[in-house]
């Protein structure tokens, strides 16, 4: 049994129970009917990647907070449920979340919760900084191979957690409040580096994290803590600097717009043909993306809404795509641009270098016709406009099953995705998206 830190209230329950029934996820699946041109524009959502960091960092405010444009998903209503479990009081309305964790009086995040996403890792930093103990196991999510915590583990513990694994359950504690620490990562993890973030706000002195990920994601995680009063620089280069506070008080705060959705968006437009308008986007957060699809053949035009991506269908071979940290080309993006690539004349050659197991979509590709070839972080993708045809396929994850999507929209006939609830963890209402834009897809 791990030691409570001295002053810790230990009358509180170990686990506090969700405010809300125990979450059962709903399982759904889409039916297309593909090769329907598509026309209109779509707003772009809210990024998953920010609201959910930035989620966890409201247990560090003291007052209350407005979060607006957050997206309707499931992995958003999965940290709700950890909020409140907390203690947190959380409304929403629409796309406007509002918490008030002054409160707050858990530590714990039940084993539930954490297997339901792995962004909940993010709530351990957050949780120790605000009461010098949490409580959470190993994090869930989408199966991409080994997702180890090893990074959010040392660095924390170079900032004076205390840590203690047993059989999957992780306990943090610190004696002292957290102090600062200069962290070198060796490799730059997004969650690592909002972890660190949220436990050096409040800590002693300033922090240093070298070799951060830069994702723009952790610019707006940075962005909506100094509005709360929080003093980070260097947000969005590879040395972040934070100067630890006292407290941080609320805000109201809108979170960018998911690149991610936008580029599935763009992909469906390029296998699909037509012209969309893609609203409300932040263009130089997708310039890696918007390039490949350029190469495909698509027009892209910049306009003062957003982006409009324009297909006649007939899409050229990308050669050679390979997955980097941000500013790179990104790797949750690798599979809605794969299904693309099965429809472009010639081949197109992946390389996944975040992630080990990353290809498992192109095995339910490959039930609809498409010739690709694995090997190792390698896949080869043999492109044919006329191969594709409706089958039953399974998303087996988040942008796989995106990218399922993606070549029913491209496909003859009709395919049914099944495992629906996996692309609902990010994707909101993406079939009323596509289907006010032309597309014939119903989702059950
Ligand atoms: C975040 C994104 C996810 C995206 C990924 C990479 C969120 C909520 N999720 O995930 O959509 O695909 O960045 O851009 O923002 N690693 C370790 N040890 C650690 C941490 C990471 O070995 O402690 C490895 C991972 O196994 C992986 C690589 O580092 O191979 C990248 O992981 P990381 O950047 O941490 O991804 P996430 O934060 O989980």
């Amino acid at each position: 049994m791990t030691e409570k830190p001295d002053g810790f209230d230990s009358s509180l329950p170990v686990h506090a129970k969700p405010h809300t029934k125990k979450g059962c996820i709903a399982l759904s699946e889409y039916v297309i009917n593909g090769r329907r041109k598509l026309n209109g524009v779509i707003d772009i959502q809210g990024a998953k990647n920010s609201i959910l960091p930035i989620l966890a960092g409201t247990v560090l405010c003291q007052s209350e907070v407005i979060l607006h444009h957050c997206p309707n998903i499931t992995d958003v209503e999965t940290a709700v449920r950890i909020l409140r479990c907390l203690g947190c009081v959380v409304r929403r309305d629409g796309t406007t979340i509002t918490v008030n964790s002054r409160n707050m009086h858990g530590y714990a995040i039940p084993d539930e919760l954490m297997r339901e996403m792995r962004s909940s890792v993010m709530f351990l930093g957050a949780i120790l900084a605000r009461t010098g103990y949490a409580e959470i196991s190993l994090p869930g999510g989408c199966e991409l191979g080994a997702r180890p915590i090893d990074i959010h583990l040392n660095a924390l513990s170079q900032m004076g957690m205390i840590v203690e694994e047993n059989h999957g359950k992780i306990t943090g504690r610190t004696v002292m409040p957290l102090h600062s620490a200069n962290i070198n990562l060796s490799f730059p993890s997004v969650g690592a580096t909002e972890n660190i973030i949220l436990a050096g706000v409040l800590a002693r002195g300033t922090t240093v994290i070298t070799n951060c990920a830069r994702e723009p994601e952790i610019v707006d995680l940075a962005d909506f803590l100094n509005r709360c009063g929080a003093k980070i620089t260097g947000a969005g280069d590879s040395i972040i600097y934070i100067e630890g506070v006292d407290t941080l008080s609320g805000t109201q705060y809108s979170v960018i717009p998911d690149r991610i959705v936008c580029a599935t968006y763009m992909a469906a437009t390029a296998v699909s043909g037509g012209k969309v308008l893609l609203r409300g986007v932040i263009k130089s957060h997708l310039d890696s993306v918007t390039t490949l699809i350029q190469q495909a053949g698509c027009e892209v035009e910049y306009t003062r809404e957003g982006i409009s991506v324009s297909s006649d269908g007939c899409l050229k071979k990308l050669r050679l795509i390979r997955t980097m940290p941000y500013p790179g080309f990104p790797t949750d993006t690798q599979a809605p641009f794969m299904a693309m690539c099965c429809f472009a004349e010639g081949t197109s050659v992946f390389v996944e270098n975040i992630f080990d197991s990353r290809y498992r979509h192109a095995y339910e590709l490959c039930r609809m016709g498409a010739e690709i070839d694995i090997q190792g972080k390698v896949a080869i993708v043999e492109g044919n406009r006329e191969h594709l045809s409706g089958s039953v396929v399974e998303a087996k994850d988040l942008r796989g099953g995106a990218s399922l999507i993606v070549a029913g929209l491209g496909a003859y006939g009709t395919t049914t995705v099944k495992g629906g609830q996996y692309i609902d963890r990010g994707y909101e209402k993406i079939e009323e998206y596509l289907g006010n834009a032309g597309a014939d897809i119903v989702k059950i």
